[in-house]
């Protein structure tokens, strides 16, 4: 049986046909990926209002109940700190302490500073 010449290049065709369709498919996929990205880092999608939700970045260091571990209680900051000063800890931390700036995004900061300015 003679073998048909043509095989060999159908074959070729088709598989490039498949990658480049494959690839196609990958790449729209990428794209979504890096334009869900830029989303996310855009800040008003990722901000939470709520205080109590915000200050969960905080338990790590401050304690459950903010009564104090690693960091010290923030339960009467209101007392010891007024709201732009408690802003300025959260966004700008304590140098040279335990404390890091930059934990929450400035908007959070800013909700976050008037809940715990309450707190006398
Ligand atoms: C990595 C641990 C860590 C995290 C996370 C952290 N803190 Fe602190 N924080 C500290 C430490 C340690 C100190 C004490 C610094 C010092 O020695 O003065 C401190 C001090 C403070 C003070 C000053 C307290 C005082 O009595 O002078 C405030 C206010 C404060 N933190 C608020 C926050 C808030 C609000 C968050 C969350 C957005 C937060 N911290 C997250 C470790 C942390």
């Amino acid at each position: 049986m003679k073998k048909n010449p043509i095989i060999p290049f159908a074959l070729i065709a088709v598989l490039g046909i498949l990658a480049m369709i494959i690839f196609s498919v990958i790449g729209l996929n990428e794209q979504d990926k890096i334009a869900s990205d830029g989303e996310e880092s855009s800040e008003e999608s990722t901000i939470r209002e709520d205080p109590e939700a915000i200050v969960q970045s905080c338990i790590g260091c401050h304690g459950g109940d903010l009564e104090g571990a690693t960091g010290p209680s923030l339960q009467n900051i209101g007392s010891k700190y007024n709201q732009e000063e408690i802003y300025e800890i959260i966004v700008n931390g304590i140098e040279g302490t335990g404390m890091p700036s930059g934990v929450v995004p400035n908007e959070e900061a800013e909700i976050l500073s008037k809940w715990l300015a309450e707190k006398k």
